[in-house]
C-alpha cells in the first residue's frame, strides 16, 4: 500500500488514522496511514526519512505546520494564502505543501451544515493560525463582507493588510476589535483558541441573533462557551467537528483524487464524543 502519515508533537490522541482508514475502506483504496511523533527539533528529519522509505504524503498538525511551510518546494494558494501547510504530498522529489483547513470549514458550513456565505455578512474572530487559514476559502465564498476582530486589533490590521496586498482580486476584509462589534451578522466564526480556557471573545451579545449561525473551529463532549452563549442569543450553532472531517477529505482527496463520503466518519467520531 502507499504510506501516510500524521506529523504532530504529541500525535498520539490524534484521530486522523481512523479518519483515513475509514475513508481508504469505504472508497477501495489501498493505503496505509499512521501516527508519527516527531521531535520538537527534528520536524524536517522526520519527514526526509518518511519521503526515503518511499511515504507518499502527510498531514501535519502542531507544533508543525510552520515549518512543514517552509519545507515544502512548492505551495498551492490556499497554503501561501495560510502561511501554514496541514497537508503535504511527495512526488518525485517534490515536496507540495497544501492547506485544507479552510476549505474544510467552508465545506462543513456549506455542504453539511447547508448554511449559505455568499451574499452574507460574516464576523471571523481571531487573527492567529486558524484564522488566517480560513480567509481564502471563506472569501472566495463571496461573502457580503468579512469582518475580522482580534483581542489584539494590530494583529486583526496586519493580517488583513498582509492579505489585501498578496490577493488583490479578493475583497477587502475590515479589521477591528471586539469592542467594535454591536450589528448582528449572518455568521460567526470563533477561530480564537479562548474555548480552550472556557472564555468567550467578549463581543457584544447584539452579534447575535435567530438568524445568526455560529461556529466554533474547537469541538470536545459538551457544547463550547462560545457556543452556549451564542444559544443563549438565539443562533444556531455547530463545533468544529465537521471541520476536522472535511479538511481530512480535502487531503485525501488531494492525494488519491478520489473524493470519500464524509458523513459516516462523522457520525462515528460524534458517537465517541458522547
Ligand atoms: P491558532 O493557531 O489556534 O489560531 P494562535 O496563532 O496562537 O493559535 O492564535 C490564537 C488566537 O486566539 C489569537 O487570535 C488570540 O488573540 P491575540 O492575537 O489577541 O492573542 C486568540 N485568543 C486566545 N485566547 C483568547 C481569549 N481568551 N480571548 C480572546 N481571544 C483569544
Amino acid at each position: 500500500p502507499d504510506c501516510y502519515v500524521v506529523i504532530g508533537n504529541p500525535i498520539a490522541h490524534s484521530k486522523s488514522p481512523t479518519i483515513h482508514a475509514r475513508f481508504a475502506t469505504e472508497t477501495a483504496q489501498d493505503i496505509d496511514y499512521q501516527h508519527l511523533l516527531a521531535p520538537l527539533g527534528g520536524f524536517e528529519v522526520a519527514v526526509q526519512t518518511f519521503i526515503k522509505q518511499g511515504g507518499k504524503g502527510a498531514n501535519v498538525t502542531v507544533p508543525f505546520k510552520l515549518l512543514a511551510y517552509a519545507l515544502a518546494t512548492s505551495l498551492t494558494a490556499r497554503a501561501q494564502a495560510a502561511g501554514a501547510v496541514n497537508t503535504l504530498a511527495f512526488n518525485n522529489g517534490e515536496i507540495l505543501g497544501d492547506n485544507t483547513d479552510g476549505v474544510g470549514l467552508v465545506a462543513d458550513i456549506v455542504s453539511n451544515a447547508n448554511v449559505t456565505i455568499a451574499g452574507k455578512r460574516i464576523l471571523l474572530l481571531g487573527a492567529g493560525g486558524a484564522a488566517r487559514g480560513a480567509l481564502l476559502p471563506l472569501l472566495q465564498a463571496k461573502p457580503f463582507q468579512l469582518v475580522l476582530a482580534n483581542r489584539t486589533v494590530s494583529k486583526a490590521q496586519e493580517l488583513a493588510q498582509q492579505f489585501a496586498q498578496k490577493f488583490p482580486d479578493e475583497q477587502h476584509i475590515v479589521a477591528c476589535g471586539f469592542e467594535d462589534i454591536h450589528d448582528q451578522f449572518d455568521l460567526i466564526i470563533n477561530a480564537t483558541s479562548a474555548s480552550l480556557q472556557a472564555e468567550v471573545p467578549p463581543i457584544a451579545h447584539t452579534a447575535f441573533g435567530a438568524q445568526t449561525f455560529a461556529y466554533d473551529m474547537m469541538y470536545g463532549q459538551q457544547s463550547t462557551v462560545f457556543m452556549q452563549f451564542a444559544s443563549a442569543h438565539g443562533a444556531s450553532v455547530r463545533d468544529g467537528l465537521g471541520m476536522l472531517v472535511e479538511q481530512a477529505a480535502e487531503s485525501f482527496f488531494l492525494w488519491r483524487a478520489v473524493r470519500p463520503q464524509t458523513s459516516g466518519v462523522y457520525a462515528a467520531l460524534r458517537a465517541q464524543l458522547s
